[in-house]
């Protein structure tokens, strides 16, 4: 006799068990009872897919059926959900419009696969009534989907932004505290499992833009638009930056930026970015992750966590799976949507606003000839409409040796395309002795 769906164990087939899919494995053994108390019945791997089928029989043991076609997991008859952990966003996308079509929930935390596919993705989730869950998508141990979809609905979101890549924050702890080089602290972070399988996403804010992007859509109900968002990593971020920064009372963080315009505009942004040395957020270090929410009701929230790692990303695909366990068999239409309103009240006429249009603080710092050219930079950029907030020279203990005088400029809020005007044209200042830098400033207040 068939058991009831609601009381039967809910049956896995995983895809991948790699860093993701091993570390859910274990931890889905490891608290068994835990989790099946919470979720009203057990949850049971029946299947799991891997290249290296010797390497999963030593994860998974036996008991559990080996594949090395995705596709079988997929659309296997004894699969409930597939797990989606292998990454990627070409066969990726096929195995989950499959599982779907099949009437399987999936649960994914490829933020890359939902930030490139996620508009087709979770209309064939909505076609077909089933669950597209991604919490380990985003800042993995922070339940921050669940924050912004479930726990802030009272809330008009007015921005998001945090440090919401675990590789670059690593590598900037690193750099900062110990001294490292950015190649022997991308290694670390490679070694400890944090990076991307191709970390240019890490380094170059990619993986940072996918999960903005999905913030975004969550927080302002528009649809998943990473094609819009603007993205600077941190390869380009000089040490005499952050000396500078640090002496100004800033650090420099790599930050994730969704922000509604009064225009109806939305900013969607990553770049290393001040943020004020006494603000929480500039204590997030290592592959710690911290974000931030504004709602109009609730204020600033602030959710900090591991933004990488095996099990703690797991603990996160294991809470989709709770969910699904308990929403299996309901009508789809009551279930919390899947980007946190329902597709009637998406708006696709959300725009992006361009680079340009973006407005914040800025520092800039510009090489010059000799000290007392402090006065024609700062009566220079106030004439070319920068609003100059504050102008100090580099101490000694910023500068490496041999370096020259360097003029450090804060701005207020000002449009960016006045800054890179402004910064294109001091080029040509006689003052001005090689490239001007500019980077945006983040107060993170209300
Ligand atoms: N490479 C990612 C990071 C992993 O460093 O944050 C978690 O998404």
């Amino acid at each position: 006799m068939t058991m009831p769906a609601a009381t039967r164990p809910l049956r896995v087939g995983m895809i991948g068990i790699g860093t993701v899919g091993a570390g859910t494995f274990r931890v889905l053994a490891r608290n068994q009872a835990t989790i099946a108390g919470r979720a009203g019945r057990g949850i049971e791997v029946v299947v799991v897919a891997a290249r290296n089928l010797a390497r999963a029989a030593g994860v998974v043991g036996t008991g559990v059926a080996l594949t090395n076609d995705p596709m079988q997991v997929a659309t296997h008859p004894e699969v409930d959900v597939v797990v989606e952990a292998a990454g990627g966003t070409g066969p990726a996308r096929e195995w989950l419009l499959a599982a779907m079509a099949a009437g399987k929930h999936v649960v994914t935390a490829n933020k890359a696969l939902l930030a490139v596919h996620g508009n087709e993705l979770f209309a064939a989730a909505r076609a077909h009534g089933v669950a597209l869950a991604y919490e380990g998508a985003v800042a993995v141990s922070i339940p921050i989907i669940k924050a912004l979809r479930e726990g802030l609905t009272a809330n008009r979101i007015e921005w998001v932004a945090g440090i919401i890549n675990g590789t670059t924050n690593f590598i900037l702890t690193k750099m900062r505290d110990e001294g490292l080089g950015f190649a022997e602290a991308l290694a670390q972070a490679q070694a400890l499992g944090y990076a991307e399988a191709d970390p240019a996403f890490d380094i170059e804010g990619v993986d940072a833009a996918h999960k903005v992007t999905l913030l975004a859509a969550n927080a302002f109900g528009m649809p998943v638009r990473f094609a819009d968002a603007q993205v600077e990593g941190i390869t380009a971020l000089q040490g005499l930056d952050v000396a500078c920064a640090e002496q100004l009372g800033y650090r420099i963080k790599l930050l994730g930026v969704a922000r509604k315009r009064d225009n109806g505009g939305v900013e969607l942004r990553v770049q290393p970015a001040l943020v004020p040395a006494t603000h929480l957020l500039a204590h997030v270090n290592g592959s710690m992750n911290g974000i931030l929410v504004k709602g109009d009701a609730a204020g600033v929230t602030m959710y900090y966590g591991a933004g990488a790692g095996s099990e703690q990303t797991a603990s996160a695909v294991i809470a989709d799976l709770v969910d699904v366990a308990r929403l299996d068999g309901t009508n789809a239409a009551q279930r919390v949507p899947h980007l946190g309103f329902h597709a009637h009240a998406v708006d696709d006429t959300i725009a992006v606003l361009p680079r340009a249009a973006v407005h914040t603080r800025h520092y800039l710092r510009v090489p010059v000839h000799a000290a007392q050219d402090i006065e024609a930079v700062g009566a220079w950029l106030a004439a070319q409409q920068v609003p100059v907030a504050q102008v100090a020279l580099a101490t000694d203990k910023a500068l490496p040796p041999g370096s020259g005088p360097q003029v450090l400029v804060l701005t207020d809020a000002v449009a960016q395309a006045t800054v890179d005007l402004a910064v294109h044209a001091l080029a040509a200042h006689k003052a001005v002795a090689g490239p001007v830098t500019s980077l945006r400033v983040e107060m993170l207040d209300s």
